[in-house]
């Protein structure tokens, strides 16, 4: 079966109970309920990692690369947190292994402050979901799916 990666960088785990104003109510374990029922719909096979650790993360896409390359997968939903803004290495990471990635960010970085704005994920980004709340990764797996299925 072919699969999807969901992943998850820091302070993610701690969804739910962090910043609910900005972030909402939902548990990151709800969210992979969420995420397992969507990719279920489209006969995927969910992968879904979470990490604070910038090492763990680059690893993972290395490790999904290959197996968007031998055909195992459509590659990764990714919430990069605040490595978005800080973090060369995981755009390297991105564009070294050449995973497909859909950069998402449950809040809209855009209307909030400055150093939010800039992302180093973006420009190795096949598509970026921003400010949909947690719905957005439901939206960012059928994204996915869709460009895989048009051969993108
Ligand atoms: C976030 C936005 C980032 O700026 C922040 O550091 C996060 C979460 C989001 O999902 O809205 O940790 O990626």
């Amino acid at each position: 079966m072919t699969s999807v990666l969901v992943l998850n960088g820091p302070n993610l785990n701690l969804l739910g109970t962090r910043k609910p104003e900005v972030y909402g109510h939902t548990s990151l374990a709800d969210v992979e309920k969420m995420c397992r029922s969507e990719a279920d719909k489209l006969d995927l096979d969910l992968v879904f990692r979470q990490s604070n650790h910038e090492g763990q993360l680059i690893d993972w896409i290395h490790e999904f690369g290959r197996e968007v390359k031998d055909g195992n997968s459509i590659g990764a939903v990714y919430n990069p947190g605040a490595h978005t803004h800080t973090s060369v290495a995981l755009h390297d990471a991105i564009e070294g292994a050449e995973l497909p990635v859909i950069e998402l960010h449950i809040s809209n970085v855009h209307n909030r402050e400055e150093f939010r704005h800039h992302s180093f994920i973006s420009p190795v980004a096949r598509g970026i979901v921003v400010g949909f709340g947690v719905l957005g990764y439901t939206l960012a797996i059928n994204g996915l799916y869709q460009l895989s299925r048009q051969g993108n």
